[in-house]
């Protein structure tokens, strides 16, 4: 695994370059992504290019032996463009365009935008594409932050109803599709098709469907359109994008088929502080992030790239600037995250960003060197990784093991319908996830469509929307197989199935649900050393429980291998549950203390604290320790052998 940083040669003095690229090297990077904020340096005015001060950049960097990782502005356009064509910005759900001043502002849909991207994007292509420094592309810059990849935009609007006119033969079948005879919906014309953010009260949750389904398509195809430049100008380098933690907006899977290497952006303290995580949770983990935020999207985004290529593009150093409260990383934790991205088999990890830049918006964000160009704790950490990395050597592939399905359409239909606050696929995927690691087991997180040969064990936590294909799949596996609630509660077009819930699946398992109902915070139903809230559903079967409520009603039923739960669990349902299971498939469960975490690739494993206190690691690796040792310190790292 290298090394890496994020770079802005053009925000420093040129006589800073040759030293800092000098310094990198020394601290063990060797990669350095650039470029992907510069249009306004690059194309000063429309058509005239200014490469001069970026070809030098490139050379400085090549010249003390960093790759260079080349991004595409499109993040950015510059003020002159917006101003030649102000119907290029994304409009939010009030309406209103999202002006100049930060960055994003482009709607996926305006194809003088896309066209005007094209451009750039050659041009870029052209000058370094043969260029001996270039090792890859990075398409744009994370798709859709600040809620950027959903657009209301006149041109949203227009190839909205293009793509709707490609899908139904006609608009009667699109009325009868989306029930549209309710409320008097009903259109004579695609034409008439408005998105479904002004109306009066919810629109009709199957026009939201299309609408998402249609805003990831308009993702896919502005990130293809520049990857179809970049292969042919620039053969043989890989072309990456970085995604985002916690964020659904689009189908990565679709975008990922697009791409070589699948990469993140990992701030796990910042996503800890800005997502649904407990108040006890927040206090607990605020200097290491929650244990398995970064191991969840590492695993995810593999599953995105269908060689399983992944790298993390953007690494927290130190404080960020965006939470609700930014504290410091515990000293330790950036060259934890580090080897925890090399255990689930990252090919790189590059810090964001090299300095702490003194202007702009990011002013408070940390980068590895402080303003004044002394190392932060960032920078000795990275060190330390990379002396570590080097001591470990390579890593095998992570192991076949449990295979965890989650699909992006899964998290559209329950945000559009959430019906109890908090429900969430994603929030789902996740909690599940976190319970099958505390039981030290290795997770692969695949889409509805990946084959199942070779695991051991599959889990859903939640997929309202089944295909028949991943019915028949789930037929033929062999292991235990765990569904959640609300799996196939939903056809194609986000109706409820004429034999009701769980659809499709009551060919594998004699059940249906007859009623559901979510359940206000705090009201929550015990069981024997487990409790269940937020969503419970009454079942009709001839099957018996297979784990029961005190009040005797079931939450767990099974039919061969399938198991069905009724309920949102805790962790202790399902580390029950999933224990029997791993045993069934004959899997080997380490129960850990709360804070410490495993990993394996190929035949080493790695532990890590993300405790405050120490911990003593439950197993005695039969090989001498190549880090760390059996008591792990807090954001301690200990590495053995497997073999
Ligand atoms: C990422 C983004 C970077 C920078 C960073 C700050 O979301 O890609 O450009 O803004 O966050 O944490």
């Amino acid at each position: 695994m290298r090394l890496g940083c994020c770079y802005y040669p053009e925000h420093w003095p040129e006589d800073y370059w040759a030293e800092d690229a000098r310094r990198m090297v020394e601290m063990g990077l060797s990669r350095v992504r650039i470029g992907e904020f510069a249009w306004s340096r690059i194309e000063p005015e429309p058509g005239s290019y200014d490469w001069d001060w970026l070809d030098r950049a490139v050379k400085v960097l090549h010249d003390a032996g960093l790759g260079i990782i080349m991004g595409t502005p499109t993040a950015t356009p510059p003020k002159w463009l917006v101003d030649s064509m102000p119907d290029m910005l994304a409009y939010d759900t009030y309406g209103q365009p999202r002006g100049f001043g930060s960055r994003r502002h482009y709607c996926f849909s305006h194809e003088g935008y896309a066209k005007a991207c094209d451009r750039i994007v050659s041009a870029l292509a052209g000058r370094y594409g043969h260029h001996s420094a270039i090792v890859a592309w990075q398409t744009d810059n994370e798709f859709g932050c600040h809620d950027t990849a959903i657009s209301y935009s006149p041109a949203a609007r227009d190839s909205f109803r293009l793509w709707l006119a490609a899908k139904y033969p006609n608009v009667r079948e699109l009325n009868s599709a989306w029930g549209n005879v309710f409320w008097s919906m009903e259109y004579q014309s695609f034409d008439e098709i408005e998105l479904p953010n002004l109306t009066v009260t919810e629109a009709n949750p199957a026009h939201w469907l299309d609408f998402r389904r249609f805003s990831s398509d308009q993702v896919v195809r502005f990130n293809r359109r520049q990857t179809f430049i970049l292969r042919a100008a620039s053969p043989g380098r890989d072309i990456v994008h970085n995604f985002m933690g916690f964020f659904t907006q689009f189908d990565h899977h679709a975008v990922g088929r697009d791409l070589d290497v699948a990469s993140w952006d990992s701030y796990p303290l910042g996503f800890l502080e800005q997502f649904w995580f407990s108040e006890e949770e927040k206090q607990s983990y605020c200097r290491q992030g929650h244990p398995d935020i970064a191991a969840f999207h590492h695993d995810l985004y593999r599953g995105c790239q269908q060689q399983g290529r992944w790298w993390v593009m953007e690494q927290q150093p130190g404080p960020v600037n965006w939470a609700r409260f930014n504290p410091a990383p515990l000293p330790g934790m950036v060259h934890l995250w580090t080897l925890e991205a090399m255990a689930h088999g990252a090919e790189l990890v590059s810090y964001f960003r090299w300095r702490q830049a003194p202007f702009a918006q990011e002013q408070m964000h940390a980068g590895l060197l402080r303003p004044d160009c002394a190392d932060d704790q960032g920078a000795i950490e990275a060190r330390q990784a990379a002396k570590d990395i080097a001591a470990i050597g390579d890593v095998g592939p992570p192991p076949r093991s449990v295979a965890l399905l989650f699909d992006y359409q899964s998290d559209w239909v329950t945000d559009i319908q959430p019906q109890g606050k908090g429900f969430s696929a994603l929030r789902a995927a996740f909690e599940y996830y976190t319970a099958l690691r505390s039981l030290g087991l290795d997770i692969d997180i695949l889409p509805a469509s990946a084959s199942l040969g070779g695991y051991a064990m599959v889990v859903i936590p939640c997929m309202p929307i089944l295909s028949d294909d991943l019915v028949t799949r789930l037929a033929a596996f062999l292991g235990p197989i765990l569904i959640g609630p609300r799996s196939g509660s939903k056809t194609e077009s986000f109706s409820i199935p004429p034999e009701m819930a769980p659809g499709p699946l009551q060919s594998l398992l004699p059940l249906k649900i007859i009623r559901v109902e979510s359940l206000r915070d705090g009201i929550k139903f015990e069981g024997d050393g487990f409790a269940v809230s937020r969503w419970i559903e009454t079942v009709e079967t001839g099957l018996e429980p297979q784990m029961t409520l005190a009040d005797g009603r079931g939450v767990l039923y099974q039919a061969d291998n399938i198991r069905y739960l009724t309920a949102w669990p805790d962790c202790k349902f399902l580390q029950l549950a999933i224990g029997n299971m791993a045993r069934e498939a004959g899997l080997a469960v380490t129960p850990l203390s709360e804070a410490v975490r495993i990993r394996r690739a190929g035949n080493v494993a790695f532990a890590f604290n993300y405790g405050s206190v120490a911990a003593r690691l439950p197993v005695e690796p039969r090989n001498k320790f190549l880090s760390g040792e059996r008591q792990i310190p807090p954001a301690g790292v200990a590495v053995w052998r497997t073999d």
